[in-house]
């Protein structure tokens, strides 16, 4: 047997010269991606960690075979049932918002296997999609053992063929992201800013977290999926490298563009794990410092590096930071029977938490923690209706997401007028990336524009069982029912 790199250099580019067609043909820009350049330019594309077909499945299987093992050991419903109420509700949040995204992004992979302008970055994208497929199998895996003891786990699958808010938020995300990407966007936005810039370093503090929580499956699962993301994201930094060299402003705006919409979901997502989600005596840091301390200086590090700015939005960035998803967390507390998982309302001692954690925006979200507390005082546990909001809120016409963006005495909503329709959004950078691409985005129907055109029902009930799909059994509640022991009812005189 030759040694690796006896072969490897030879074996790695295998790019060659087309006689019966053109480079145009093979390769043409409306797929293969702009700026469109000849594989001189590319031929040079180079990726960090080097890999053969053989490595990679000896690799592969060996991570495959301790994910079972810890299945094997910790994998079953009783070690599941003794994590904490919150967490499991962070686990139902996160099962069904990855596997079938971790499926696009299969597709995107494959799409630059072909499209890729040079032949090291297609066989690594093919192991990328290889990678993804395992992503979308592992958690599907799992947690199917879960949906007999909570009906709630079945929307790991479910999630996204729904008309759930949740789900059409996250595919117009994920559809944008990884199945209409050509192989440049994609290499930027999903490799260089979504992997890169935040899932890596959120699986780093997710499985920090799982850990304290004590849910080693979950641990095992970020771990093992973060250490393929680490392998495959390096395609972007070496595509960005090239679009730097030759269209620098469409990079500039490439990465501006999905450092936001990155932001957005992962502000929800972890932000509700780190904050609300993990019992209080677990919480390492809160979402804020986790983000100051993991994400930001190393993406405006790495910026750097490719003589890339700051995004022009970067003082609203940061000012969101200590509010976005406070603000979303509450409101979906308030309309929790659309989601499929329980929440809770953060206890008098978390609360003191959050005000040291975020002392220059807390002041402004807890008097809604106080209406909300009161209204559980005055009813019984179990009554969730007397919590719950009863029409439909209204949605950013990019993000998807609730228009909750600001602070509850300062929004940041921003209207636009485009081919005869008003628009609406949550901030101005979503404002920012309609305008710069609106044939792109301006079709699409929220939720509430779907109600007004008679293609949702109106009623709550019945957008919930028959658009959503929730029922009963499945829809968000408050985890304990209302029912805290530092929540005091008030005294009921009888008439
Ligand atoms: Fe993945
Ligand atoms: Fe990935
Ligand atoms: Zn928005």
């Amino acid at each position: 047997m030759l040694a690796r790199d006896q072969w490897l250099r030879l074996a790695r580019k295998l790019d060659w010269e087309y006689s019966y067609v053109s480079e145009q043909e093979v390769f043409p820009e409306l797929i293969s991606g702009h700026p469109w350049l000849p594989h001189a330019v590319w031929q040079d594309w180079d990726e960090p960690y080097r890999t053969s077909y053989g490595e990679y499945v000896t690799t592969q299987h060996e991570k495959d075979a301790s994910v079972f093992a810890v299945r094997d050991a910790v994998g079953r419903l009783e070690d599941f049932a003794k994590l904490a109420t919150p967490w499991l509700n962070a686990l139902k949040f996160h099962a069904a918002t990855l596997p079938l995204a971790e499926f696009a992004a299969v597709v995107g992979n494959l799409r630059a296997g072909r499209f890729g302008r040079d032949s090291a970055w297609r066989t690594m994208a093919t192991f990328g999609a290889l990678d993804e497929c395992r992503h979308t199998q592992i958690p599907l895996l799992l947690m199917h053992e879960l949906v007999r003891w909570d009906p709630q786990f079945d929307w790991t699958h479910k999630f996204y063929h729904t008309n759930n808010w949740v789900a059409i938020a996250s595919r117009h995300l994920a559809d944008e992201l990884l199945l209409a990407a050509n192989p440049i966007e994609f290499a930027v936005a999903t490799h260089f800013v979504f992997e890169t810039g935040f899932t890596n370093l959120q699986f780093v503090g997710m499985s920090a977290l799982a850990h304290l929580v004590g849910d080693r499956m979950f641990e095992t699962m970020v771990t093992s999926i973060q250490t393929d993301e680490a392998r495959h994201a390096q395609i972007g930094t070496s595509v960005l490298a090239t679009l730097v060299q030759h269209d620098p402003a469409y990079a500039q705006y490439l990465v501006d563009k999905w450092f936001w919409r990155s932001w957005l979901l992962f502000a929800v997502l972890t932000g509700f794990c780190m904050d609300y989600l993990t019992p209080l005596d677990m919480r390492p840091y809160s979402f804020k410092e986790f983000m100051e301390e993991w994400i930001l200086d190393q993406y405006l590090r790495h910026l750097e590096a490719f003589g890339l700015h700051k995004p022009w939005y970067w003082d609203v960035f940061l000012e969101a930071l200590h509010v976005y998803h406070h603000m979303v967390y509450v409101s979906a507390y308030t309309y929790r029977a659309t989601v499929w998982f329980n929440m809770v309302v953060p206890s008098p001692a978390e609360r003191a938490w959050l005000r040291d954690k975020y002392p220059t925006s807390w002041d402004l979200l807890d008097p809604v923690w106080e209406q909300v507390v009161a209204r559980w005082q005055r009813s019984d546990p179990g009554l969730e209706w007397s919590t719950h909001g009863a029409t439909p809120v209204a949605f950013c016409d990019l993000c998807q997401l609730v228009l909750c963006g600001g602070t509850p005495r300062r929004n940041t909503a921003q209207t636009l007028d485009y081919a005869g329709r008003r628009y609406i959004f949550c901030s101005a950078p979503c404002c920012w990336i309609f305008q710069q691409e609106p044939e792109r985005y301006a079709a699409h129907k929220d939720v509430v524009k779907r109600i007004l055109a008679g293609e949702a029902p109106a009623n709550l009930l019945e957008l919930l069982r028959t658009y959503f799909l929730l029922t009963p059994e499945t829809w968000g509640k408050d985890a304990s029912g209302g029912d805290y022991p530092w929540l005091q009812r008030a005294v009921r005189v009888s008439p």
